[in-house]
């Protein structure tokens, strides 16, 4: 870092490279930045609950790390509740401290956020804590004004953008934190409700819903669409949805959502259900996942001419250039999946390309997970974009129920899908509900971006018992030649 009289007005810190936002796309491209040998800053205002910094944004601070401590808090009390018994085990007198939970969920977090302060000094990046906005285009680079406890001037040759995204709100009812709740006031319910309501079956509702529906909540979803998961593949979707039957996870689709009233009794919602007829339901506390907004909140973009499309997002092209010389942007703010591993790619790669070098983000290769029981993770496109695509393919499916691992688990839920091309047999898609699916679905993407074919996986020798090996018999059953099923 250099300290330069800035057009004879103010002391600005200068950088090779700033980076607005310290999320996993932020916080990685600094880290990437820095190894290559540029003098790097990062900019997050993100604040714990003592005011001080707590880098990682929204994946750390309230998604991904904090959403998975409580599903896994949940799921042990949800097996110690039903599912020990089988194995010999019983308990008396179960119980849930639901604030040892949630401060067990605190820890973990200031770990994640600890752990990214600690790579920073490592890695020699400066962090700034505070609000990162564009003052000005200068020559060779652009002003930016941080305010936090301290005001400062950086100046940067390369600007890249993180800023991540917020929740939508559904219009006319504001979260309160209190009975109408985003994904944060989700991570922080204090005790477990009577009822629960969730608006949108998506990835947040289905993972926050079995999170309190494990705990004793009566979990009710409200979907607006009349297909449950229409992004996943339809086979692998049912599958899911029978099992979130059988556990009691309710979920209404085809929903027309009306009026929110809250009050001291609780939630009501007014909405039409599927056959048209108008219903209330009432509940205890309403979780709002009907998907996320890209936030430039803060940057002042017109200061630099920064473009953005209708939907607020920065327009970026394939390799996540901005439409100004030297600014890029990554992650939720920017087109694309909202997915943490996706941020954390495009970082890497627009580093590389500050330094010269050839960044790569594979858009058909990212994995895409749901951490519910059973897990859903699928990497690549589902049968029915490949009818819609024309493509001719070759299925296989293998069901856990024969998976020896899976049985001694207790967990045979679900199954492996591969689709495969039905000349090259090159795998086009791989789709999996069933136990440790976000773990399997690693070995399909590493054939995906091999390009290997479902006789590559067919004939790679797997560990027994595991459950790896219901994706070779799924790689198998592609040529209709399973071995156990
Ligand atoms: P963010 O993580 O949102 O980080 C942006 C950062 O920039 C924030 O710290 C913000 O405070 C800061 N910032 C914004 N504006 C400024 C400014 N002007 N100045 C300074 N700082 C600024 N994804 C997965 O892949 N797996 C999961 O399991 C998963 N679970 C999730 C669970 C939930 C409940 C939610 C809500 C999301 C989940 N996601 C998950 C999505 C994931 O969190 C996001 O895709 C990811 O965080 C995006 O990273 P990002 O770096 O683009 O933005
Ligand atoms: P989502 O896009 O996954 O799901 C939103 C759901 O709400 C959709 O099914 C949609 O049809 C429905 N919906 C929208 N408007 C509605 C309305 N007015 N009434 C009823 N239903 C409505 O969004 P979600 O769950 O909020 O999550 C946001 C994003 O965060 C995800 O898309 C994902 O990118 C990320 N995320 C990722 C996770 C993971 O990787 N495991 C976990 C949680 C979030």
């Amino acid at each position: 870092m250099k300290v330069a009289c800035f057009q004879g007005f103010h002391m600005s810190k200068q950088f090779d490279v700033i980076v607005i936002g310290g999320g996993p796309g932020g916080y990685i491209a600094a880290i990437r930045a820095a190894q290559l040998g540029f003098s790097v800053a990062c900019v997050d205002e993100w604040k714990n609950d003592k005011g001080g910094p707590a880098p990682g944004g929204t994946c750390t601070n309230v998604g991904c790390i904090p959403s998975k401590a409580l599903l896994q808090s949940s799921e042990h009390f949800e097996q110690a509740n039903h599912h020990f018994a089988d194995h010999g085990i019983s308990l008396k007198d179960l119980s849930m401290d639901v604030s040892k939970m949630v401060a067990r969920k605190d820890t973990v977090v200031k770990q994640n956020n600890d752990g990214i302060l600690y790579l920073f000094k490592k890695n020699k990046v400066s962090f700034f804590h505070g609000r990162g906005s564009f003052a000005k285009a200068v020559e060779g680079g652009y002003e930016i004004l941080v305010s936090g406890a301290r005001e400062e001037s950086l100046v940067g040759k390369q600007i890249v953008l993180a800023t991540g995204s917020n929740a939508r709100a559904l219009p006319g009812t504001p979260f309160d934190e209190k009975l109408v709740l985003s994904n944060d006031g989700a991570l922080r319910i204090g005790a477990v409700p009577k009822k629960l309501a969730l608006i949108g079956s998506g990835v947040i509702g289905l993972e926050m819903g079995s999170v309190w529906r494990r705990l004793g909540a009566d979990v009710t979803i409200l979907e607006g669409l009349p297909t449950f998961l229409g992004a996943v593949d339809e086979q692998i979707a049912k599958e899911a949805k029978k099992a979130f039957d059988k556990q009691g996870l309710k979920i209404e689709l085809g929903v027309k959502v009306g009026e929110i009233q809250t009050g001291e009794a609780g939630v009501s919602i007014a909405y039409t259900n599927a056959k048209g007829e108008a219903q209330t339901l009432e509940a205890d506390k309403l979780i709002v996942s009907i998907g996320r907004v890209p936030n430039t909140i803060g940057l002042n973009p017109e200061a630099v001419g920064l473009a953005l499309d209708e939907r607020g997002a920065i327009v970026v092209d394939g390799e996540c250039r901005t439409n100004l010389p030297g600014v890029w942007a990554v992650g939720d703010v920017v087109r694309g999946p909202m997915l943490a591993h996706k941020a954390e790619e495009e970082g890497v790669a627009v580093a590389e390309r500050i330094a010269g070098q050839h960044g790569h983000v594979n858009f058909n290769t990212i994995p895409w997970v749901i951490y519910t029981s059973p897990e859903i993770a699928w990497v690549g496109r589902t049968e029915q974009q490949l009818k819609a695509d024309g493509v001719k393919y070759k299925a296989g499916t293998f069901p856990f129920m024969a998976n020896g691992r899976a049985r001694a688990l207790g967990d045979t839920t679900g199954m492996v899908k591969f689709l495969a091309d039905a000349v090259s047999d090159e795998i086009l898609g791989v789709h999996i509900v069933g136990p440790m699916a976000s773990e399997l679905i690693a070995e399909a993407v590493v054939a995906m971006e091999f390009r290997a074919s479902s006789e590559d996986i067919a004939r790679i020798c797997h560990a027994h018992p595991s459950l790896s090996e219901a994706t070779k018999e799924a790689a198998l059953a592609v040529d209709k030649r399973t071995l156990n099923f």
